[in-house]
């Protein structure tokens, strides 16, 4: 089989779930966060193809890169890594603009700019495609929902970067991609999730997803 290398970029509960998630589908995968030790206990009983470095020895192994880090961090981790690490590869933006100071999820900006849209402006030579965001880490790779999966929501402006993400999604289990349109629909791709997680507190779960029926 052809190496797959993916860098995560983040190391809370979605660049782990994503970690454990690729490497049963036989990724080599790493981890990039700013303290490698503190990854030692878990790294023990994790696929023995995951590794830990910093964001920068992340971004530059993976062929693929997945940003997954507090939303209010993006731009200070952009800073850690040289932007060639980045150039002219997919990097699947998972990140949300939240804050939860009171307990509620609030927005930290949004309406007319979002997440997706600052990273694609920082990296003009890399394809980003909003992708993971409006789902649980743990519904992400294999998920398992009581009624029948639906397609994962993605916005991006290169339509080949988003046909790559399609396929690699049906790899990891999904049925494939909602298009939502070119960057700038990760404004309201990143909207919906306040929205996910009042519903998931009425639910009392969070293994919910929103889907588009006709
Ligand atoms: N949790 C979910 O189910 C879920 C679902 C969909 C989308 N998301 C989004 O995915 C992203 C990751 O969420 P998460 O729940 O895994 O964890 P998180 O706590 O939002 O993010 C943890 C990561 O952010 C980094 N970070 C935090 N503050 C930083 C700073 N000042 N400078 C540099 N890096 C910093 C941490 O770096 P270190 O590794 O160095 O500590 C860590 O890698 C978020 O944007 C979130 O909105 C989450």
């Amino acid at each position: 089989m052809t190496e797959k290398r993916i860098g995560i970029l983040g190391s809370g509960d979605v660049g782990k779930a994503l970690a454990r998630g690729f490497a049963r589908h036989g990724w080599d995968v790493q981890v990039g966060t700013r303290s490698p030790e503190k990854l030692d206990a878990w790294l023990d009983e994790t696929d023995e193809s995951v590794s830990v470095g910093s964001f920068g020895d992340a971004a530059t192994r993976g062929e693929l890169v997945v940003l997954a880090v507090r939303g209010g961090a993006v731009d200070d981790v952009l800073d850690l890594v040289d932007d060639d690490a980045f150039r002219g590869k997919l990097l699947l933006d998972a990140t949300n603009p939240l804050e939860f100071s009171d307990g509620e999820p609030q927005l930290l900006f949004g309406g007319t700019e979002s997440l997706g849209e600052r990273v694609q402006t920082r990296l003009p030579d890399t394809h980003v495609v909003k992708c993971f965001n409006t789902v649980s880490n743990a519904q992400m790779v294999d998920p398992t929902f009581e009624a029948e999966t639906p397609p994962m929501f993605v916005c991006g402006n290169d339509a080949a970067a988003k046909k790559e993400t399609d396929a690699l999604l049906v790899e990891l289990g999904w049925p494939g991609t909602t298009d939502a349109g070119d960057i700038t629909s990760a404004r309201y791709l990143e909207a919906l999730v306040p929205l996910w997680v009042r519903v998931g507190q009425q639910l009392g779960t969070y293994d919910h997803a929103f889907t588009v029926v006709r």
